[in-house]
């Protein structure tokens, strides 16, 4: 089927829309990295489910998977589905532990339809009165991540000050609420003013700084006169180099993330401040979120919990239309979202 970027997309009864990867990206992700294709909807066989998806996630990771580098996942060959999460509905089942109904989120790609045998992580069951947007986003992935980065990696105790750089999107807005509910003290950075108005004003933030428009080492050095205890970082580059230069003693650094960095084409520069880590006796790790897997049952009953009590709130950015799926992926890099951005595909 032909098919130009803004067309919408119908769907089908029988047919299972894909965007594969089409060209490995240079630079920012383009529309035409992609290809649109329609296929006919496959069958589940023996011991699988057949899952028909509602919402598929962006997650910045996309981006390193589209180029031909081994990472903490295979790269995708050209002419692959494009890898994404997603959940939706499980519409057949040959599978004893799966029924018919259930909603389910898992890796399922940029596609309507999806097989599964429920052992290719991150699979998970959620109850259907589970809002999908929530199931996606604060229990998601970004969820967990914001939460086993921030409490094992961070370790935070009350009192302490935590600086989160991308706050207001899926993972900081998570990780800084958790810090508040353990009682230190938050600031967030964000690309616009109104990211920042929210992060204080809905989520309890404690302040929030526009990294595009202020000066964010003095912002940090009259926000954290006595240091900066955890900062959890989403973005790398100049802003982590601004924080490693204002860690308080026994300051813990985790790394997260760095988005900064994932549309670069040269090589890039490391860190100048790192020496700090040294005088300060610190600690700076990295983590990877799917370590964690069998853990996200014990996360996710803690987070409904706060949830319940009022203290975790979320925004999803949600795109309606399949055939916005490319441009979704390039508008994560634009800072387009607040918290969680996901295109509903039905
Ligand atoms: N370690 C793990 O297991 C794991 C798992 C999931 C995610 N992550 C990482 O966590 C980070 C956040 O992921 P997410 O899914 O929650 O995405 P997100 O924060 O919801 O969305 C990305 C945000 O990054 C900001 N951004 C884009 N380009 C930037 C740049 N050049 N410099 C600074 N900020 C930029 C934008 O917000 P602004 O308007 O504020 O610029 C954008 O909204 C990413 O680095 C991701 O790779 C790690």
């Amino acid at each position: 089927m032909n098919f130009t970027f803004g067309d919408a997309i119908e769907m089908g009864d029988a047919v299972n829309r894909q965007f594969l990867l089409a060209a490995r990206p240079q630079g920012v992700v383009k529309e035409t990295d992609f290809e649109y294709r329609e296929l006919s909807v496959p069958t589940p066989g023996e011991g699988e489910v057949l899952i028909k998806t509602s919402h598929i996630s962006l997650d910045p990771s996309m981006r390193g998977q589209m180029e031909n580098r081994a990472d903490y996942v295979a790269p995708l060959e050209l002419g692959d589905v494009m890898r994404a999460g997603g959940i939706g509905t499980i519409v057949a089942s040959n599978h004893s532990d799966y029924a018919e109904g259930a909603q389910v989120s898992g890796s399922f790609g940029m596609q309507d339809y999806a097989v599964s045998d429920g052992n290719t992580l991150p699979f998970r069951v959620f109850a259907n009165d589970v809002d999908p947007t929530v199931a996606l986003g604060m229990l998601g992935g970004t969820g967990m991540t914001a939460y086993f980065g921030l409490l094992d990696i961070g370790e935070p105790k009350a009192g302490d000050v935590v600086v989160i750089s991308g706050a207001a999107g899926a993972t900081g807005s998570v990780a800084g609420q958790i810090a508040k509910i353990k009682g230190c003290t938050v600031f967030g950075l964000a690309g616009s003013d109104d990211k920042c108005v929210w992060l204080t004003g809905t989520l309890g933030f404690d302040s929030a700084i526009n990294y595009k428009t202020q000066d964010v080492a003095a912002e940090l050095d009259r926000l954290c006169p006595k240091g900066i205890d955890i900062y959890f970082d989403n973005v790398g580059g100049e802003i982590l180099d601004i924080c490693l230069a204002r860690i308080a003693m026994n300051a813990r650094i985790v790394i997260c993330g760095g988005i900064s960095r994932y549309n670069a084409t040269g090589p890039l520069p490391g860190p100048k401040n790192y020496f700090n880590l040294v005088f300060r006796r610190a600690r700076m790790e990295g983590f990877i979120v799917i370590d964690y897997a069998q853990r996200f049952a014990e996360a996710t009953r803690v987070m409904q919990g706060w949830i319940d009590a009022g203290q975790l709130k979320q925004q999803a950015t949600v795109i309606d239309g399949f055939g916005e799926l490319p441009r979704a992926l390039i508008k994560l890099f634009e800072g387009y979202n607040t918290g969680k951005l996901m295109v509903r595909t039905t």
